[in-house]
């Protein structure tokens, strides 16, 4: 029997990693960046054909080059990060083809060289697969990561790829994220789950057996909570409330 990822390596990668949109000050070293590398690059792409291209930016003056390129939800937390790494794809990928990637099969790289539709199609599709594969490698390695399309890709295609060889495709913080933040905004979606849409199932994934009630209208606990909602239903089914 082939052994399995565990429950712990399965929360790490997948189910209680999440995205994160704030940031804390802890670095993020070189080290940790060639192992992320070092793994994804052996995530399967088509013919071998390793496309992407991954450019870091730490220090401030070169995020000072990519801030003007994103939507502004996407400036503060880009600042915020130790790295914003910018994911690219090689439009000429093939030319490695003979030399290192796919060397039992160079005609290959004529067939792409030839055909620049075929060939931009197979550069972003492998890209962004690595692009993902470059994600579970972050968390793998113990990074949070919190990628980005929010942005206009021909300002950072001119400013970081200007002989037009490498495209890019999206960006991805990488460091630790700040919990209390993605906490807060998890307890923001609950409330607008509990109290604007009376969706307690919802709600009650981020109640505790000791949730106390502020309001002297409904018990503590969580059972306190879905009685009052129950009442909110019933009596005030249109009433919303503002959650800041
Ligand atoms: C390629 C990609 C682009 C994304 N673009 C943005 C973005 O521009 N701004 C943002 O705040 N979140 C962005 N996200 C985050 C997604 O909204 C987030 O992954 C999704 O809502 C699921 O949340 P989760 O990753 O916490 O499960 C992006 C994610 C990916 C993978």
């Amino acid at each position: 029997m082939r052994p399995t990822l565990d429950q712990a390596a399965l929360d790490l990668l997948f189910l209680q990693a999440r995205t994160q949109n704030g940031w804390l000050p802890t670095p993020v070293d070189d080290d940790q960046l060639r192992r992320i590398y070092d793994i994804m690059k052996w995530g399967p792409t088509s013919a071998n054909s390793c496309p992407a291209r991954f450019v870091f930016l730490r220090t401030p003056a070169a995020k000072a080059r990519l801030l003007p390129a994103l939507s502004p939800g996407n400036v503060d937390k880009t600042k915020q990060a130790p790295v914003t790494a910018i994911i690219g794809y090689d439009t000429r990928f093939f030319e490695w083809m003979p030399k290192k990637l796919f060397a039992h099969r160079p005609d290959m790289a004529d067939n792409y060289a030839k055909n620049p539709a075929l060939t931009e199609i197979v550069a972003f599709r492998n890209g962004t697969l690595q692009g993902a594969y470059f994600m579970l490698a972050a968390r793998a390695v113990g990074l949070d990561v919190g990628g980005m399309s929010g942005f206009d890709n021909a300002k950072v295609d001119a400013e970081f790829f200007p002989d037009g060889r490498v495209k890019s495709n999206f960006l991805c913080n990488l460091g630790h994220g700040e919990v209390t933040r993605m906490r807060t905004l998890m307890l923001a979606l609950a409330a607008e789950k509990a109290l604007n849409q009376k969706d307690f199932d919802v709600a009650a994934k981020h109640l505790g057996p000791r949730y106390t009630q502020h309001n002297p209208n409904a018990a503590d606990g969580p059972e306190g909570l879905r009685a009052f909602l129950g009442f909110l239903e019933e009596k005030f089914p249109d009433s919303r409330s503002e959650i800041k």
